[in-house]
């Protein structure tokens, strides 16, 4: 997976077609909006990937740093920003040891990647690295519609493991895993987060079988 988003890996290749200014535009009003940025707001983008949400969200004029752990990605992000003149703060790190040195009132994981990260770290991380009163966004595939989608497939590339709650690739065995808006909830407030807002795509809607996304917002009680 580290392969993927490396110089050589297809991630840019395989999201050309997503990564439109239409699409960038939905993504930072609803973050702006699910995390009602203010203009005080130290905010940081995790697993930030090119910085195509960073720099937008720079360019608004709020105070945000990235991280990733791709040499590749981040250093693709600091270009771009170099050829914008605009001053980001990038972080070639990874989440499951993170260490800024910042204390930030929003944090967002966006368009992430949750089945290969350890999501109970991560949350730790989080709260880490939240100023009292922060809040943290965490967006990542719906279960349930993946599930749905795969039973009308049985041709995909992917199977389900209902076992582990695991996602296979039919050729390689590489597993992602996978969870419920439950599961997600239950960690937040077993960290601290208190669960302020779920949606199920990046136009607000509630969460249904065939959300697209399970979004979680939560506040450092
Ligand atoms: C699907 S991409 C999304 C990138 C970005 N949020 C966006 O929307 O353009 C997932 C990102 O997570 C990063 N990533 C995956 N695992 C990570 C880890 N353990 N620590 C830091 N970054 C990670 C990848 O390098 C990649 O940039």
């Amino acid at each position: 997976m580290n392969k993927y988003y490396g110089e050589s890996g297809s991630y840019l290749k395989d999201h050309k077609d997503y990564f439109t200014k239409k699409q960038l535009d939905i993504d930072v009003s609803f973050l702006r909006c699910a995390l009602s940025f203010k203009k005080t707001d130290k905010i940081l983008d995790l697993a930030c990937g090119d910085g195509r949400h960073t720099l937008e969200i720079m360019k608004k004029g709020f105070d945000i740093d990235g991280l990733d752990f791709s040499n590749f990605l981040i250093k693709t992000a600091m270009e771009k920003a170099r050829k914008e003149n605009i001053k980001v703060k990038y972080y070639k790190q990874d989440i499951h040891s993170m260490k800024t040195g910042e204390k930030y009132d929003k944090v967002f994981l966006f368009f992430s990647d949750l089945g290969i990260l350890k999501p109970s770290k991560l949350i730790k991380n989080v709260i880490k690295v939240l100023k009292p009163n922060g809040s943290f966004l965490l967006d990542s595939d719906n279960i349930f519609r993946l599930i749905s989608y795969l039973k009308n497939n049985p041709k995909d590339p992917y199977d389900f493991d209902f076992r582990n709650q695991e996602l296979i690739d039919k050729k390689t065995k590489e597993k992602f895993g996978y969870y419920t808006c439950k599961e997600l909830t239950d960690l937040f407030e077993a960290n601290g987060l208190k669960v302020t807002k779920i949606y199920g795509d990046y136009n607000m809607n509630p969460l249904t079988l065939e959300s697209e996304r399970t979004i979680i917002v939560g506040k450092l009680a």
